[in-house]
């Protein structure tokens, strides 16, 4: 057969095209299996976690490993001329950066420089006080816990935690969940009021908001409880100062929300500036380590406070840095937060064999856990959009101005002045807070402008547009003496026919640093109502206020009261909602208001009086004048006898609790029924109550809805001592409900 020689140099071009391409693949298939060889398994997304951590520690030196516990702060590279310059000021070894701002570009620079100019490119983990909002702010902490709706809170949590993620944040320092019973403490505001139990459900649901149903989905973000432990005690309300926490307020009060949010797989911890009974947070290590870490078991890790290690000096606690460094980090924290003394000292202290390298490894491999599961080794960059798409979604304003309308709480409402009728025609707005809008945002707000917020007088106006005229008039300011704007008040009041006075504190009265001697408003504010009140008019006040107020001067002169808290951006919307009737309002206080400061420390579950009817107060009435649990409805709600399915259990049983709730008036409502157990006779003496349980339900007019609890003994009805031991008696309880006490016994 005649071969055609073309047909020969084609076959042996085809026959060398395929070795050619045979050899390729080989060479290509050998180099990916050399590169996977090469690619260290820590950079191996799918092998597990606790594989890539040692992977990764493995090859870490121990300045590397020590630079992964210190925290710094992203500092703004703020000349422009320097973009697509090394950050300044940033080392990109660090474990994780304060970042205060939204510049995307500049964060993600930072995290690239951490990756690619680095040895084993490990991520930053960047953080930020994402307290009650990122850029859509909602609701002040405390005014969340009288919506008694963690569900909501658990949403505008959610809210926060995308903004953050969109921004580049990927760890919060919240919740905060310090039980606060001193209201001239400023961070009252920023926990969930004065009872251990409020605070552990409403730090569940902010978990839960932050970080998702898993952290390690899109839009999640690492959650912090804080401050750990105690610091709700500062003596005298001064902050950063010494708290008395008794072993057993430790345990019964204190840290049961801390053990909740743990439970819940919060993140990590942040340590507490406080001085525990002579033990500072920031180095105590029965707190942070016998507690969190081995009775607990938490896995994440402890970040301490701004400074709180270098503060143990001031203390009295440490003799220099590397004392407090070395004590700081034996007691349990993982991470120094801004003052640098981990990466100054801690070296010196392992070479000096003062620290094992097994606690070195274990803070280490703590944050590396959290590094993976977040996915920033895989998910390094916060994507680039524009800032429309990053914040204030229409559905994000729904939500929160719900998570609003539900916390405010109605304090009084006599002669039924309000909803506000349809005769009103001409609505006199008046205060300092009336047209405000920054002060609405409260403390800790993170990127909410004023701009944002929709101000109780525009709100009314929107409101009542059509049905109401309005006028305003400032009257006077937050502070001082100037009365000089009384008149025009006074004027614009008698041309109308209902006076809505909105009064407040600024926000920076409250928060961290903001102690007052005085929980009452400047004399201004309450000379200003004096004045108006002489024009005859009906006379609803209305408060933004950081914390509990003395309104013993207000109260006799107002007609209606509506608490608004710091309500955010959509305040004036839930205000004015509430006003018209349009809102039916249904937050209930979860802080004592007391009569006066002098009343404080004031809670609903103190203990009992050796003598209940004596040593009380000569010169000002011995009840709070709003207590835990107060709050108005529009409309009346009539309660059914509580239903017992036994009234003798025994320790390992069940009893269920039931309640039937009419609603008896003519508007729908949201109704909170909160079950307190109590008792009276125990080895330890008990609070003269405690909530155990609460859940709130919408009820239409004329329908009844059945609450239930069921009573589990040994969650519900147990005490617990100074060892945190749980103890449950055969012995007599009472539950209490909505003025019912109904006795039960635990038998053998
Ligand atoms: C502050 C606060 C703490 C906050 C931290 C970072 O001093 O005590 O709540 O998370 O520093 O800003």
């Amino acid at each position: 057969m005649n071969i055609d020689p073309n047909q020969i140099k084609l076959k042996t071009m085809k026959k060398r095209t395929i070795t050619a391409g045979i050899l390729l693949s080989l060479t290509i298939l050998t180099g990916s299996v050399m590169a996977q060889k090469q690619a260290p398994l820590y950079k191996n997304a799918k092998a597990p976690i606790t594989q890539r951590v040692e992977s990764l520690m493995k090859q870490m030196t121990l300045d590397e490993k020590i630079m992964q516990l210190t925290q710094g702060n992203a500092g703004q590279n703020d000349n422009q001329n320097n973009q697509g310059e090394k950050i300044k000021g940033v080392d990109p070894l660090i474990g994780s950066l304060i970042y205060t701002g939204t510049d995307v570009e500049y964060r993600n620079r930072i995290q690239k420089e951490a990756l690619e100019d680095t040895r084993l490119g490990i991520p930053v983990l960047f953080g930020y006080d994402v307290i009650h909002g990122f850029r859509t702010v909602y609701p002040i902490p405390l005014a969340q816990a009288c919506s008694w709706n963690p569900a909501l809170a658990t949403q505008s949590c959610n809210i926060a935690a995308r903004e953050s993620y969109l921004t580049g944040i990927n760890w919060t320092f919240a919740p905060m969940i310090d039980v606060a019973r001193d209201p001239r403490w400023g961070r009252v505001a920023e926990g969930y009021g004065e009872d251990p139990y409020t605070n552990a459900i409403f730090c569940r649901a902010a978990v839960k908001g932050f970080q998702g149903e898993n952290i390690s989905n899109p839009y999640s973000i690492a959650s912090c409880l804080k401050h750990f432990v105690g610091y709700g005690l500062s003596e005298g309300g001064r902050d950063y100062h010494y708290s008395d926490v008794s072993p057993q307020s430790l345990w019964e009060t204190y840290l049961p929300p801390y053990e909740a949010g743990v439970k819940a797989g919060a993140a990590t911890v942040m340590s507490a500036f406080n001085d525990i009974s002579g033990v500072p947070a920031s180095a105590n290590h029965y707190t942070l380590t016998e507690i969190l870490k081995q009775r607990w078991g938490f896995k994440g890790f402890v970040v301490s406070d701004w400074f709180s290690i270098q503060q143990l000096i001031a203390q009295g606690a440490a003799k220099d840095e590397k004392e407090a460094g070395y004590k700081a980090f034996y007691s349990g924290v993982d991470m120094d937060m801004g003052d640098n003394i981990f990466p100054e000292h801690l070296k010196k202290l392992v070479e000096e064999k003062k620290v094992p390298m097994s606690r070195i490894d274990d803070a280490v491999s703590r944050i590396l856990t959290l590094k993976f599961k977040l996915g920033l080794f895989e998910h390094p960059y916060a994507e680039m959009m524009p800032e429309s798409q990053r914040y204030l979604k229409e559905e994000d304003k729904t939500t929160v101005k719900q998570m609003a309308e539900e916390s405010m709480v109605l304090l009084k409402n006599a002669i039924q002045t309000l909803p506000v009728s349809n005769t009103v025609k001409n609505i006199a707005v008046i205060g300092p807070m009336a047209k405000d809008q920054g002060n609405l945002l409260g403390s800790w707000s993170g990127h909410g402008r004023a701009e944002d917020v929709l101000s109780f007088y525009n709100g009314i106006e929107h409101e009542f547009n059509g049905q109401a005229t309005l006028q305003y008039a400032q009257g006077c300011d937050f502070e001082g003496n100037d009365q000089s704007g009384f008149n025009q008040a006074t004027e614009v009041a008698t041309n109308s026919d209902l006076i809505v006075l909105c009064l407040g504190e600024r926000r920076e009265w409250s928060g961290e640093n903001a102690s007052r001697s005085s929980i009452a408003l400047p004399t201004v504010q309450q000379l200003l109502l004096e004045s108006l009140k002489k024009t005859g008019k009906p006379i609803v006040v209305v408060l933004s206020n950081g914390r509990p107020l003395d309104l013993s001067k207000i109260e006799p002169l107002a007609d209606a009261i509506i608490e608004a808290w710091q309500p955010g951006i959509q305040g004036g919307a839930a205000l004015a909602g509430i006003l018209s009737g349009r809102v039916n309002p249904s937050g209930r206080l979860a802080i004592t208001f007391p009569y006066c400061t002098g009343q404080i420390p004031i809670y609903y579950n103190m203990r009992q009086s050796a003598r209940p009817t004596q040593g009380l107060y000569q010169d000002v009435p011995t009840d709070p004048l709003y207590p835990f649990g107060y709050g108005l409805s529009y409309t009346t709600y009539h309660y059914g006898p509580v239903r017992f399915s036994s009234t003798k259990i025994k320790k390992n049983q069940k009893l269920i609790a039931e309640v039937e709730v009419t609603n008896t008036g003519s508007k729908i409502g949201k109704e909170t029924v909160l079950w307190y157990i109590s008792q009276p006779v125990c080895t330890i003496t008990r609070p003269i109550k405690e909530l155990k349980y609460f859940e709130k339900k919408e009820i239409q007019p004329g329908k009844t809805v059945t609450y239930r609890f069921e009573i589990n003994p040994m969650r519900d009805l147990s005490y617990i001592d100074s060892n945190g031991h749980k103890f449950l008696e055969e012995n007599e309880y009472f539950l209490l409900v909505n003025g019912q006490k109904l006795k039960f016994e635990i038998t053998k």
